[in-house]
């Protein structure tokens, strides 16, 4: 099995429908060439039947990308597809992503319908969609809850109908990683046809378990993730995209790769928090501005004598400043020293003692102990920096 895995941003259509996320056009087209360069196989653009903005976003988005496939999402419904057709009309490379319920739940309180019915509406559906592009994929929405006989059935007639690319969408976040890896191995040895298409996944993070759910699937054999930056989304989220490649990079035994370009992680994920005016939680895994940051005595002493004793990703492989030493009440004597020498003061063990008796004063009071606090120490200890 080919172990490439296809990265497929959602970051400018599911991330983007989170509230207060909205983009115009220009930011849109924006992100995309940063997307591009970040080395995305996939950027899904929007959903073109939405707005005419979203419309005139994927058509823009399709003028300047050159190297990735735009693809813009659509529900199993003429006006819709073509609505995505034409807006995709200028792509290099261009993918219709069309679909529609496939758990019970969703077939009877969501589309009042019932499974045949469900069937042929996705083969007209992806029928449709083929005689106007080549690559069409197709999403079973809700899979995650859905009964894998009749979902494998699904998709059987959807790839008969042309599709090029099945999506197996936990939409509500609702599996466990190792039901979510089964899911995809039912599909892999159950469906006609499953060679001759790529499996993707799609996770949301209701549970946290997202990404989790993403590398079981891939574990099983699906070749295309679908996430989004910063892991942003409806409700709790998608699949972070950084989590994910760093997972596959740091884990490479796996035998699995994306094409990213790491070194961007972290300036790509800054810009899409300013664009969509969406802080990143300071915890947050990859890209995170505590994700480097050592602060408790024991930590800081270990990272000082090696990097990796508190590290398992160098900071700079995914753009990030480095790994910051942060000064609090829990730091040590090891840490007020190196971030003292950073500024220039070569302390004796004596002077030492005596200014982290001061320093854990301060740190008491202010949380954070800032470079210019620790100046005015060394004044007040009558301690000059050596230039
Ligand atoms: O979560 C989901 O099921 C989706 C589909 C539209 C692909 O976002
Ligand atoms: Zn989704």
């Amino acid at each position: 099995m080919n172990n490439r895995v296809y990265v497929f941003d959602t970051t400018l259509r599911d991330g983007e429908q989170v509230p207060g996320c909205q983009l115009n056009t220009q930011e849109k087209i924006m992100l995309a060439r940063e997307l591009e360069a970040l080395g995305v196989d996939v950027i899904e653009a929007g959903f073109p039947i939405s707005s005419p903005e979203d419309f005139r976003s994927v058509q823009e988005i399709s003028k300047v990308v050159k190297e990735a496939i735009v693809c813009g999402l659509s529900r199993a419904v003429e006006k819709d597809i073509k609505a995505a057709a034409d807006a995709l009309q200028y792509a290099k490379r261009k993918r219709i992503h069309t679909g529609l319920g496939a758990s019970d739940f969703h077939i009877q309180h969501k589309f009042r319908s019932n499974r045949e019915e469900m069937l042929e509406r996705a083969v007209r559906a992806v029928k449709y969609a083929k005689s106007l592009v080549e690559d069409v994929e197709f999403f079973a929405e809700d899979a995650g809850r859905a009964d894998p006989v009749y979902l494998a059935k699904m998709v059987e007639l959807v790839i008969a109908a042309g599709a090029t690319v099945i999506n197996v969408p936990d939409t509500t976040g609702y599996c466990l990683p190792h039901e979510y890896g089964q899911k995809i191995k039912y599909l892999v040895e159950n469906v006609k046809g499953i060679d001759r298409v790529t499996i993707s996944v799609h996770c949301h993070n209701d549970l946290g378990l997202a990404t989790a759910n993403s590398l079981y699937g891939l574990i099983n054999g699906a070749r295309q993730v679908e996430c989004t930056i910063n892991g942003i989304g409806e409700r709790a989220g998608n699949t972070s995209l950084e989590e994910i490649v760093m997972i596959l990079k740091t884990h490479a035994y796996l035998g699995l790769e994306t094409n990213i370009k790491t070194q961007q992680l972290c300036p790509v994920s800054k810009l899409v928090s300013r664009l969509m005016r969406m802080p990143v939680q300071p915890n947050k895994a990859i890209v995170g501005a505590n994700a480097f940051a050592h602060s408790s005595g024991i930590h800081q002493d270990g990272v000082l004598k090696h990097r990796e004793n508190y590290e398992i990703i160098n900071p700079t492989d995914v753009g990030a400043e480095g790994s910051k030493i942060v000064l609090t009440a829990r730091s040590g004597r090891a840490a007020l020293n190196f971030r003292l020498e950073k500024l220039g003061f070569k302390l004796t063990r004596e002077e030492l003692d005596i200014a982290y008796e001061q320093f854990l004063i301060i740190a008491d009071q202010c949380k954070n102990v800032d470079d210019d606090q620790l100046c005015q120490l060394m004044e007040k200890m009558k301690l000059k920096a050596e230039v």
